[in-house]
């Protein structure tokens, strides 16, 4: 069965052709981060006017790479949440109106359970049930993946998303938008114990809270601007990014003693660290856990995992008619979804 999956939900234009949720047949993805990046971050009234022109080419692009017409396709599979709500309803229209023109069906995939597909393109032999961590610019979220539809949440950020504190730390160590990636280089260069960073907690010790780590930073970085002091900037990065690693591994390890799962999955743009890479793989190893991480170009948003997912969707009767709406959120506010 080929699905065509649609992704718009941030900065990033992509459609995909996927054989039965597994195997990708094409990906196109026209990424906006040049223009973005001008102002420091994602612009959602120029994100949803760049997806409006891109979408046609892109989708074009898919089909043919896929050396497919749209009346090879078996399915439609759009993110319809969560996300910036005009970048969603440029996506979900045009799905909407490829279902109707082609009279095909229409999927809608939630934003977080596509990014768990990512691993299922990688990696044929994972299957639910299993624990995710899903960290993203938008994202940071533990779920318990317990069928391929049926997820519940255990724990997510209570405030910054792990890749905006990735972004937010960089901006103040002055890299580029999105700085994550610069992070990631820098720290590799730094002594991740020459500052002391603050390791915040939570209510629930399984949600996240990454803002005060972030304040953290900005005053470390303002302090020794005032006092003239010059800042070792391949350590902050360092410490940093350790700081980080350790709360995300730290609390989907506890999630995975707590509920027994053996098999865990990371997922989303922050997957591509390859701190946190590192450090979820050594870990799983000492606990004798089996662990999935995409290869990072299925990290970030794209399509195909959209398609992989809307397979599953499909599958379990899960189609949407004519009356699809996108959401900005809301709908991942409850603990299963
Ligand atoms: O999943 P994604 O492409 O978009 C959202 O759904 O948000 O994630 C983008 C995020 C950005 O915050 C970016 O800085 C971060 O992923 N990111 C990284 C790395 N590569 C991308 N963060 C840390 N280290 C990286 N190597
Ligand atoms: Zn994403």
């Amino acid at each position: 069965m080929k699905i065509l999956g649609i992704e718009t939900s941030c900065d990033e234009t992509a459609c995909a052709v996927v054989e039965s949720g597994r195997k990708i047949l094409s990906t196109v993805i026209v990424s906006q981060v040049d223009e973005h990046r001008l102002y420091g971050g994602v612009v959602p009234e120029i994100a949803s006017r760049r997806h409006s022109e891109s979408i046609v080419g892109v989708c074009e692009g898919a089909l043919e790479q896929a050396g497919c017409k749209l009346a090879d396709i078996d399915a439609v599979a759009v993110t319809y949440a969560p996300g910036l709500i005009g970048a969603l309803l440029v996506g979900v229209n045009f799905a909407k109106g490829l279902a109707l023109a082609a009279n095909k069906p229409l999927i809608p995939v939630h934003h977080i359970k596509g990014h768990a597909a990512a691993n299922y393109l990688a990696f044929p032999e994972l299957t639910p049930p299993y624990l995710c961590l899903a960290v993203s610019g938008g994202h940071t979220r533990i779920t318990e993946v317990k069928s391929y539809t049926e997820f519940t949440m255990l724990g997510q950020t209570i405030d910054d998303a792990a890749g905006e504190a990735f972004d937010k730390a960089a901006r103040a160590l002055g890299f580029p938008y999105p700085g994550g990636v610069y992070i990631d280089k820098a720290a590799v260069r730094g002594d991740k114990s020459k500052y002391t960073l603050p390791y915040p907690k939570t209510a629930n010790e399984f949600d996240f809270s990454f803002s005060g780590l972030k304040t953290a930073i900005i005053n470390i970085v303002h302090n020794a601007e005032q006092r003239g002091e010059e800042l070792d900037k391949n350590a902050l990065a360092a410490c940093f990014q350790h700081t980080v690693c350790v709360l995300l591994c730290t609390k989907l390890f506890r999630a995975a003693q707590l509920t027994g799962y053996k098999k865990v999955a990371l997922t989303g743009g922050v997957a591509a660290n390859s701190g946190l890479r590192d450090m979820l793989t050594e870990r799983a190893k000492e606990i004798g856990a089996e662990v999935f991480i995409p290869p990072p170009l299925l990290c970030g948003d794209n399509a195909a995992m959209i398609a992989s997912q809307g397979y599953y969707e499909y599958l379990a009767g899960n189609t949407a008619g004519m009356d699809l709406n996108a959401y900005a959120n809301g709908i991942e506010m409850t603990a299963s979804f």
